[in-house]
This record gives C-alpha cells, sequence and structure tokens, in this order.
C-alpha cells in the first residue's frame, strides 16, 4: 500500500472502526439494496477475458465492492486507515467480488496522482456532501480521467430529514430531532458524520434539498438521475 499522511484529526465513533461505520450505516440505510444499484450501475465488461475499471474516490470500506461484477478491476482511495484494513479484511475473507482490487491512503484532492489512463467509472457515494464546498471543482476535474461517473448523495443530512431504515435508527434520529444545534454539533463530533477530514461547518453547510440535488446534477451534465429513499444517484457520460 502506498504511504500517504492520514488524518490527524479528532474522528467520531462511527469513523474510528469499520465494523461500526457498516453496522450504524445499516440501521440508517437500506444500505444493501443501494450499493446493489450502484453495482448493477457500473455494470461489468463488455470483452471476455477483459476488465472494467473502476475507482471508488472515497471508497471507505468499500461495501460497494461486495455488489460488483468479478470482472471489475477495482481500485479504491481513502484518507480512513480504519477503513481500508476492514476493507482488506472483507477481501481476504471473500465478501468482495472484484477479482482485481487496489486501496490506496490516499487524499482524493491529490490531482497529480490521479491515473494516466482513463478508468471506465469513478464512483463517488456519500462523499460531496463531506467536501462541500468543493464538491463541484471535484467532479469536474474527475471528468477527465473516466468514461462514466457515478455520484450518489444524500439530499437529507440532517436528522429531522432522515427516513431511518431500521426501528432503533428511526427511535434516535426522532429523539435528536428536540435537540438544538449546539448539542447536535457534539454528537455529529463525537458519534455521527465526523470523518475527522472535513469541518462540521463546511459539511452541516451543504444546502441540497432533493430539487436542489436535482439541479446540481443538471448543472454538472448529469443526464440520467434514479431517486432512493434519501439519496439521488446521477450518472455522468462522457460524449
Ligand atoms: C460518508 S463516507 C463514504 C464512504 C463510502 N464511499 C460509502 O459510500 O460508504 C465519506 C468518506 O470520505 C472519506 N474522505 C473524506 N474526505 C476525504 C479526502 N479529502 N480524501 C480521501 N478520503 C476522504 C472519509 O474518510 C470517509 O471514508
Amino acid at each position: 500500500m502506498a504511504q500517504e499522511t492520514t488524518s490527524k484529526m479528532f474522528r467520531s465513533l462511527t469513523y474510528r472502526s469499520g465494523h461500526v461505520y457498516n453496522f450504524v450505516n445499516q440501521l440508517l440505510y437500506d444500505w444493501k439494496k443501494k450499493f446493489m444499484i450502484l453495482g448493477k450501475l457500473v455494470g461489468k465488461s463488455e470483452i471476455p477475458g477483459s476488465t472494467l475499471k473502476l475507482l471508488d474516490l472515497s471508497c471507505g470500506t468499500g461495501f460497494l465492492a461486495r455488489f460488483l461484477d468479478p470482472s471489475v478491476d477495482y481500485e479504491g482511495w481513502d484518507l480512513n486507515e480504519a477503513f481500508l484494513n476492514k476493507l482488506k479484511l472483507d477481501w481476504e475473507k471473500g465478501r468482495l467480488k472484484p477479482k482485481k482490487l487496489k486501496v490506496r491512503v490516499k487524499n482524493i484532492f491529490d490531482y497529480d496522482d490521479y491515473p494516466k489512463e482513463k478508468k471506465d467509472v469513478i464512483v463517488f457515494s456519500g462523499i460531496l456532501h463531506h467536501v462541500y464546498p468543493k464538491h463541484i471543482e471535484l467532479v469536474e476535474h474527475a471528468k477527465h480521467y473516466a468514461k462514466r461517473i457515478i455520484i450518489c448523495e444524500p439530499y437529507a443530512i440532517k436528522p429531522k430529514d432522515i427516513n431511518a431504515h431500521d426501528w432503533t435508527a428511526r427511535l434516535f434520529i426522532f429523539l435528536t430531532k428536540f435537540l438544538p444545534e449546539r448539542i447536535y454539533k457534539q454528537l455529529d463530533i463525537f458519534l455521527a458524520d465526523n470523518d475527522g477530514i472535513n469541518s462540521y461547518d463546511s459539511r452541516s453547510a451543504w444546502p441540497y434539498d432533493k430539487k436542489g440535488l436535482r439541479e446540481l446534477y443538471i448543472s454538472l451534465d448529469i443526464k440520467k438521475r434514479y431517486s432512493l429513499v434519501d439519496e439521488l444517484i446521477g450518472i455522468w457520460e462522457e460524449t
């Protein structure tokens, strides 16, 4: 694995362990369904014996790789080493489908390190709201490095807007609706979406509701869009 400086900022409990991250997300969202759909949209290589080259930016625990075709040549970048360790463990245990897999501890804004050879697909799953307001610059840059870009972003990031999947998460979300902003901020920092890389203030400024996210995708020249419960998938294709 390539060496890279990892973030030394404080991370929430959810972002300290890949096991916890996967568990929490499966309570909050219909995660398997979402990644099954993303896996289908990524597709497979049409040429027998060849691979479909995929770059997953930022890959997190690489849950997507459980739902990919074996012909996918998977590369994932993330700054969270604990997540990448979970991804590698899942690979060793045979939980991930691709035959070829590479992960790098890497900042997705290290534009100089983007692959020289164009990827078939770049995936951004749940990352744009973390890097707000640099999300548009990131996608526009990635367009030079892939034939297709698949984005999946939530339009609900505040508890009051999330339709939690599991009843325990629904109860927790319901209770957080009554919390003042400053307490909610503490919850985010210690328990929830604090990745230790991007600040609460920039993440929580994500301004897109369902309509706004659709407009953002249109402005990025994304022609195909699919709605999930709390998220919107968009596919940009090179012309
Ligand atoms: C919400 S998670 C999404 C992970 C994964 N794509 C998924 O769908 O589960 C956001 C991820 O972005 C990573 N991240 C945030 N900023 C990053 C950056 N500048 N470079 C690399 N990874 C970053 C975090 O470590 C975290 O794993």
